[in-house]
């Protein structure tokens, strides 16, 4: 296994192409994506082929909600000069290793995905009684596979995706990872490090599978992504080879929990599309304005002279997100002995969410002045992950006796 924290380790993510992005995504998702495009190697998606598992009746509007999609990750900040952005279905070899591990993986495993029953009585309206909807967490699977991404920021919802991720590759490394002639391989390949860094790889080695000590293991790992005479099929060879196992190829993946969405809707639910209940990044300060000012308060708050309270109220939770605690402290003892009135008490959020808009707009009118800046930005995306999944799949097919050589 790659080391997953690593600087060099891969960071791979995947949105479903919903159109215009909300506050939900940016304080939930792409801040987060935004840090660890300087810190990793960074593969953001459009996860198209998902959308089309549940919206497979009406696809039409998927190519126009992918395009947005990627205006607002831009606006907002993604740069797709650091970062690698692009779109599923642009990357066929997503599919090919998702037909590859479908033959290894026992249907139980999806059966029990806990997203499988759960969407498929939420969406009922939807006939997901279908093979695409079942092998759903499988195709991310391979999403992730392909890039032999180390760490899959995602929300607590799709930790479970990841974990079933981990098993198909541990499986698939299980069989496939063996050859005949492993251990001369994995010795000859040790020799290219030179001396003094074999003799430190067996002492760590030696420590680990003696004595399980975690610290050796790691050392090791990172000794081995050190290494720059080493093709990757050897140092893949090297990582299973001091974890006693056969070679890795697909590493497993970590899941990297993004905290649960900080960012309320604007009746106190979770802010999403499907409850209304949103400000669009790429809503105009007006629009913003008048949300925030009809969004519900205290209802104990009939008259402006009744007393109220922030715990109860969805503007408060906006304060919580925006607001210092100078303007919480306003806030909370202004509300409770009614010295301030609630479009007061909003005045602070609408300046915060105008003033957080206001950059993101004028890149997404740059942007959307200029879409082909943007298809240009997503065609280089696509082929360069296209290279980096290529290669993954020559390594898969050779390991799978699909190629000679
Ligand atoms: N399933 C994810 C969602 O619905 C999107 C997704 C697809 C994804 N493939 C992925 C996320 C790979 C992370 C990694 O939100
Ligand atoms: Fe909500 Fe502020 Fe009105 Fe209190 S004063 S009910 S916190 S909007």
């Amino acid at each position: 296994m790659t080391n997953p924290l690593a600087s060099n380790a891969r960071v791979l993510s995947g949105m479903r192409p919903t159109g215009r992005l909300h506050l939900g995504h940016y304080h939930g998702v792409l801040k987060n994506w935004i840090e660890l495009q300087h810190a990793y190697q960074c593969f953001f998606f459009v996860a198209d082929w998902h959308a089309l598992t549940t919206d497979y009746e009406d696809p039409s509007g998927i190519p126009q909600a992918s395009f947005d999609m990627v205006v607002d990750w831009l606006a907002a900040g993604i740069n797709a000069g650091t970062a690698t952005l692009f779109i599923q279905s642009r990357v066929p070899e997503h599919a090919e290793l998702h037909l590859l591990l479908s033959m290894i993986t026992p249907l139980g495993w999806l059966e029990r995905v806990p997203s499988y029953k759960d969407q498929q009585e939420r969406l009922r309206e939807k006939d997901l009684a279908t093979y695409g909807f079942l092998g759903y967490p499988l195709l991310q699977s391979a999403d992730i596979l392909i890039y032999r991404a180390g760490l899959v920021p995602v929300g607590e919802d799709q930790v479970a995706h990841v974990e079933i991720t981990r098993e198909v590759a541990r499986r698939f490394n299980h069989i496939y990872g063996r050859e005949p002639d492993f251990a001369a391989k994995a010795e000859v390949a040790r020799r290219k490090m030179g001396k003094k860094n074999a003799r430190m790889f067996d002492e760590l080695r030696r420590r680990y599978q003696e004595q399980g000590d975690q610290e050796s293991l790691n050392k090791a790992r990172v000794l081995l992504e050190e290494q720059a005479n080493i093709t990757i099929g050897d140092r893949e060879r090297l990582l299973g080879y001091l974890e006693g196992g056969g070679r890795v190829i697909l590493p497993e993946p970590r899941p990297l929990l993004t905290k649960a969405a900080k960012m309320p809707g604007l009746d106190g639910q979770k802010m999403s599309k499907s409850y209304g209940n949103t400000i669009a990044l790429r809503d105009d300060p007006a629009e913003v304005e008048r949300k925030l000012r009809t969004m519900p308060t205290d209802p104990a708050r009939v008259r402006r002279s009744d007393p109220g309270n922030p715990e109860v109220c969805p503007v408060w939770r906006f304060h919580q997100v925006y607001s210092n605690t100078e303007v919480r402290d306003w806030v909370a003892q202004g509300c409770r002995s009614a010295a301030i009135g609630c479009l007061e008490c909003k005045q602070p959020v609408i300046d915060a969410v105008r003033a957080e808009l206001t950059p993101i707009q004028a890149r997404a009118r740059e942007l959307e002045r200029e879409p082909e800046v943007v298809r240009a930005f997503i065609n280089e995306g696509c082929e360069h992950a296209r290279d980096v999944a290529r290669d993954t799949m020559d390594e898969v097919r050779y390991a799978m006796s699909l190629r000679q050589g």
